[in-house]
């Protein structure tokens, strides 16, 4: 059965009495709309803790990571079939706190990291990185010691939060789950649901651009600058815009130095296709060809 717990404290109380029962928390932070990715998830949280263990999946669609012009007041909320959802993938306890519980009136505190969160998605969206750190922040508070979760769908939030926990001293064990793609590649998303289906088919071609580049790295290719721009001329005929196409050191997200980085590349990429802000990415060296 899974439980549902709305009231921050008593999340906090329900995670505080499972660890005192000897029981491993595994923790899963969503903003809901779930899918496949965010389920792959919480089946990596019941891996790391255990048949004894308690797995908590958090949904809240946080107000301070999204700006002014994004997509706030239209995100899906959908809690009843994401219960159900979770119930079928084994989480115990879903924590679906209200906006003003987790910032009520009078809050004033922003967390902010530094360096991981400047580049890639950074300059595209002021004062989301400080937003994501935020809420994870009170989040963990609330989780207490816990495996956490987290998908590399996102790369640089996971590379963000890895920072925060450890700069932080946080009692919380940072994991990267691979992305999970649907049937053609496409990285899920719950952004993926405003592509209208002439949307979708031009979204296939971003798998299939990071896919080129993975193999053109297999077989040799260390170029930034050349695996860059052989993204770039892909993706120009079905992007409305292009925010980045970046190669970068997957640890620092500096930018990718071979005498630096090992023999690995993070490739990212983040366009809009119609409306919708589309990120995937790939670890040149390390990951299989997404497409
Ligand atoms: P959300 O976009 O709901 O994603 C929740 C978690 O699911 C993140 O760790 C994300 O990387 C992971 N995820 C999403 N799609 C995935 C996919 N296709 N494969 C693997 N993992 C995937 O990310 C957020 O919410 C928020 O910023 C949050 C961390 C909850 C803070 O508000």
């Amino acid at each position: 059965m899974t439980t549902v717990i709305h009231d921050p404290r008593e999340f906090q109380r329900a995670m505080d009495s499972a660890r005192a029962e000897g029981r491993s928390v595994g923790f899963v932070p969503t903003m809901g709309a779930l899918h496949e990715g965010h389920l792959t998830l919480a089946r990596e949280a019941r891996a790391r803790v255990g048949e004894r263990g308690l797995v908590a999946l958090s949904i809240f669609v946080n107000p301070t990571q999204f700006g002014p012009n994004e997509d706030f007041s239209k995100y899906p909320r959908e809690l009843d079939v994401d219960v159900a959802r979770c119930q079928s993938a084994g989480v115990d306890v879903v924590f679906a706190p209200a906006a003003d519980a987790m910032y009520p009136k009078g809050e004033r505190t922003r967390v902010q990291v530094h360096g991981v969160s400047a580049p890639l998605c950074g300059p595209f969206r002021p004062g989301h990185f400080e937003g994501v750190a935020t809420i994870v922040t009170k989040l963990f508070a609330l989780a207490g010691r816990c495996v956490a979760v987290f998908g590399r769908k996102d790369y640089q939030q996971w590379r963000v939060l890895s920072r925060l926990a450890e700069d932080l001293m946080l009692p919380v064990e940072i994991v990267g789950v691979r992305t999970v793609r649907e049937r053609d590649g496409l990285a899920m998303s719950s952004r993926n649901r405003y592509l209208s289906a002439e949307d979708r088919a031009k979204a296939a071609e971003i798998p299939k651009a990071l896919g080129r580049a993975a193999r053109a790295w297999q077989a040799g290719e260390r170029d930034a600058n050349a695996l860059r721009t052989a993204v770039e001329r892909a993706l120009e005929p079905i992007a409305d815009s292009i925010d980045y196409v970046d190669v970068r050191d997957p640890e620092s997200l500096e930018p990718y130095e071979a005498s630096q980085s090992g023999d690995r590349a993070l490739l990212a990429i983040a366009i809009r296709v119609g409306k919708t802000r589309l990120i995937d990415n790939v670890v040149l060296g390390e990951e299989p060809p997404p497409a």
